[in-house]
């Protein structure tokens, strides 16, 4: 078993949200369950309710055993872990209330160590963080407060800011109260296996590197597809759009792990340093280049939504043709597509190698129908693949695309963790490798601001839902 983290409080502001319910309290309790939280170790939730301890844990409870009624059947081993969840009522703009947070990590029932150690996770809307970290500050509980030999820690949910300027505020503020080494920035995307695994493959395997790069790939898409639509985040999506919920930091994230440089070493700065290398040399897009590099969709009936707006112009899908402006990728399109209510729940990453220069097989010219791949399956399966030709049995010498597959779940035995099982680990454990550091924060945002001003007024396209996509799409696949 790894060594577990030190002992430490974990405070979650927002602890009656989705997040906090669905993800984090089931995957702390996992972790307890599975003895890789620290000896001595709190949860504190942080809400707006006024709410009794015990209510507090009654409601955990009754939500839990709803979403996850099998991991819950060990009803003592539950008992324990609510032993250790506290709560505190705040009103997060109001500074005076967050003395009653102090003095629960102050004061409240659990060792010193625990106490030591504070972790503050904001599971809250993006727009509340500034004005809780500037609370935190006031009341003594800022990193920049804490005594020598323990610490203290933040990690920050995505979306970071809503466009460049709004980041660089959101940094400053935070800045104010903690240093960058003890911000962690979660892109949940980076702590799934399969994500994981893209530079394992890359660089683990002598026999891909030599390929990977301009003489021999053609192209490269990255398709993150939903089949159901916004859910109930109406509000926030009419906030967000699809650009600023998964383009800016999922999708940009899987592109510049598959196309980074190999890092010095595989320490947590060397390899943010590649990743924000790579978000660098992307050719921004322009309003001279927009038309044919980008299209934005909507999908029908978004409009009708609960909290959407009756005319918005919000978009629900994005496809996008970036270009990267180094030695190795020049001129190698990278097609990058994501989307809600599409026809089918799928993220993968398609490398797709160049013809050989001759073709003697098959009836056409072109080669696309066997061209090489190399296709690593994010979700739902987790699958790598790589498709090649082969002589379809007869007389004829014709050729046909077959794959080669490795699949996780047949491969290995062991259950892997899940992205917040995962991430909450490395946090408490202090490794900032599979978190995002302010520089490629920047730079995505470069990005994303480039092609919203680009598209300027210009509304989405609508498409059906369960399509994929705007009609429009193919022009850009060229
Ligand atoms: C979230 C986005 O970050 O990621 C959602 O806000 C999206 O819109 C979700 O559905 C996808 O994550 P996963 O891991 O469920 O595929």
């Amino acid at each position: 078993m790894p060594l577990k983290p030190d002992n430490c409080t974990l405070v979650i502001f927002g602890a009656h949200s989705d997040l906090a319910i669905r993800k984090l309290f089931p995957s702390l309790y996992e972790l307890a369950l599975w003895g890789h939280l620290p000896d001595e170790y709190r949860i504190i939730g942080v809400g707006r309710a006024t709410l009794t301890l015990e209510e507090f844990r009654k409601k955990v409870h009754e939500k839990m055993a709803v979403l996850f009624p099998e991991t819950l059947q060990d009803e003592a081993a539950f008992r324990s872990f609510s032993a250790r969840l506290f709560y505190v009522g705040v009103d997060f703009s109001r500074r005076e209330e967050y003395h009653a947070l102090q003095k629960e990590i102050m004061e409240g029932g659990a060792g010193s160590g625990a106490k030591a150690n504070l972790l503050f996770y904001l599971a809250t809307p993006q727009a509340l963080a500034p004005v809780i970290v500037s609370n935190l500050g006031h009341a003594g509980l800022g990193e920049k407060d804490g005594s020598r030999g323990s610490w203290r820690k933040i990690i920050v949910e995505k979306p970071y800011g809503s466009n460049l300027q709004t980041a660089r505020e959101l940094n400053t503020g935070i800045g104010q109260v903690f240093h960058e080494e003890r911000i962690f920035r979660i892109d949940h995307y980076l702590g799934k296996e399969t994500v994981q695994n893209i530079m394992v493959f890359r660089f683990s395997n002598g026999i891909f590197e030599p390929l990977w790069n301009r003489h021999n790939i053609a192209n490269v898409a990255i398709t993150i597809a939903e089949e159901f639509g916004i859910r109930d985040r109406g509000a926030f999506y009419e906030e967000a759009g699809l650009l600023r919920d998964i383009m800016q930091n999922h999708a940009l994230q899987l592109l510049a792990s598959v196309a980074m440089e190999p890092p010095v070493d595989f320490s947590a700065d060397a390899v943010r340093d590649e990743k924000a290398k790579l978000l660098r040399s992307i050719r921004p897009i322009t309003p001279q280049s927009v038309r044919g590099a980008v299209v934005l969709g909507q999908y029908e009936g978004y409009r009708t939504e609960k909290n959407v707006a009756p005319d918005s112009t919000v978009e629900t899908f994005a496809a996008i043709k970036f270009f990267i402006d180094n030695w190795r990728w020049k001129d190698v399109p990278f097609f990058v597509k994501a989307g809600k209510n599409l026809a089918e729940t799928v993220t993968e990453i398609v490398i797709t190698f160049k013809c050989p220069p001759q073709n003697y097989f098959g009836s056409s010219e072109n080669c696309c129908y066997t061209a090489n791949q190399v296709i690593l399956r994010i979700q739902p399966e987790e699958t790598i693949a790589i498709k090649f030709g082969a002589k379809r049995p007869g007389e004829a010498l014709i050729t046909d695309p077959v794959f080669m597959k490795f699949d996780y779940k047949s491969s290995f035995t062991e259950a892997g963790m899940t992205p917040y099982h995962r991430l909450l680990l490395d946090a408490m454990a202090g490794d900032q490798m599979n978190f995002i550091r302010q520089d490629s924060v920047e730079y995505s945002w470069e990005i994303i601001d480039a092609i919203r001003e680009a598209v300027g007024t210009q509304p989405p396209e609508s498409y059906p839902a369960h399509s994929w996509g705007p009609q429009s799409v193919q022009a850009i696949y060229c």
